[in-house]
């Protein structure tokens, strides 16, 4: 356990692995300045180091996180927000290029929900609640909730949560496709350890540009999204890991990839 984070549990990676837990116990995780400012770090420095494949994120078992610093908030007014540090660490968190890995238990709320949907796959106890309740104070969604949400679980669901402010449960988000797994709540973090470390194991390069080909696909129109993939098809063709792999099923063995 590394300490140089105050708000954050950062492990040393495990099989390409590394696993950040959100600690602000506190305040259910509420997303501050601070607490934002040291995930963006964390995950920059992950975004270098080539020994981390997969990142896995968590919460408590009470709160993934309760939203945005709703006392940090308070003190700001038009321009405090116009200002806000916190659009630097959003970016940061949007531009990570691996997979990222949100293992959610309890309330998901707010900047919490829009946090794990800025996840690549999300996996969540039984007893997890997704909701943005933004509109029980007379604000909105700003870091995603009302784009990313519409585009998870469609909009007369989108419409709902964030109109109503109401939360949903785990097998709600399960149905309507926020989530793509449910587990008990005392196996949710290794659940998505499992998902990261079977990603740590294939070649890095692909697993980069698939996710980059899948985000850029949700973003623009089919024509440009399959472009965009051909593209990126296509470069991989240069590594040695495409073909380490295609050599390693001829000769009935399992690949060595190296990241090249
Ligand atoms: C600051 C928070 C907080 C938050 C909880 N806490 N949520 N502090 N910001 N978002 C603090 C409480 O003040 C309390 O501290 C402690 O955490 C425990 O919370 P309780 O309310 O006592 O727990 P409980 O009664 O179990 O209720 C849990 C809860 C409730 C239902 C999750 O805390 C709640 O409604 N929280 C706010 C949820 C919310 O509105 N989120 C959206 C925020 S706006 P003290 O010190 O008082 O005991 C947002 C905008 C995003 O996210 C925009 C991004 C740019």
């Amino acid at each position: 356990l590394e300490s140089t984070y105050e708000l954050l549990h950062v492990y040393p990676p495990v099989k390409g692995v590394q696993h950040i837990q959100l600690h602000r116990p506190d305040a259910l995780n509420a997303l501050n300045t601070q607490l934002l400012g040291e995930l963006a770090t964390v995950l920059g420095l992950a975004e270098t180091d080539d020994s981390i494949r997969a990142v896995v994120l968590s919460g408590s078992k009470r709160a993934f996180a309760a939203g945005a610093d709703i006392k940090e908030m308070a003190d700001r007014d038009l321009v405090g927000i116009l200002k806000d540090p916190r659009q630097q660490s959003w970016l940061a968190i949007t531009q990570f290029s691996k997979p990222l890995i949100a293992a959610v238990n309890g309330y998901c709320l707010g900047g919490g929900c829009e946090l794990a949907m800025h996840a690549d796959i999300l996996i969540a106890g039984k007893d997890a609640q997704f909701g943005q309740p933004e509109i029980n104070l007379g604000i909105m969604p700003g870091a995603g909730g009302t784009q990313r949400l519409v585009r998870a679980v469609g909009k007369s669901l989108a419409m709902q949560m964030v109109l109503t402010g109401q939360a949903i449960s785990a097998q709600q988000a399960k149905e309507a496709g926020l989530i793509s797994e449910i587990t008990q709540p005392e196996l949710t973090l290794q659940r998505a350890t499992d998902i990261a470390t079977t990603i740590a194991q294939k070649s890095p390069l692909a697993v980069r540009l698939a996710k980059e080909a899948i985000l850029k696909g949700m973003d623009t129109d089919l024509a440009t999204g399959l472009r965009f993939e051909r593209h990126a098809f296509t470069v991989l063709a240069g590594t040695e890991d495409r073909n380490e792999g295609i050599k390693a099923f001829l000769e009935k063995r399992p690949p060595v990839f190296s990241g090249r």
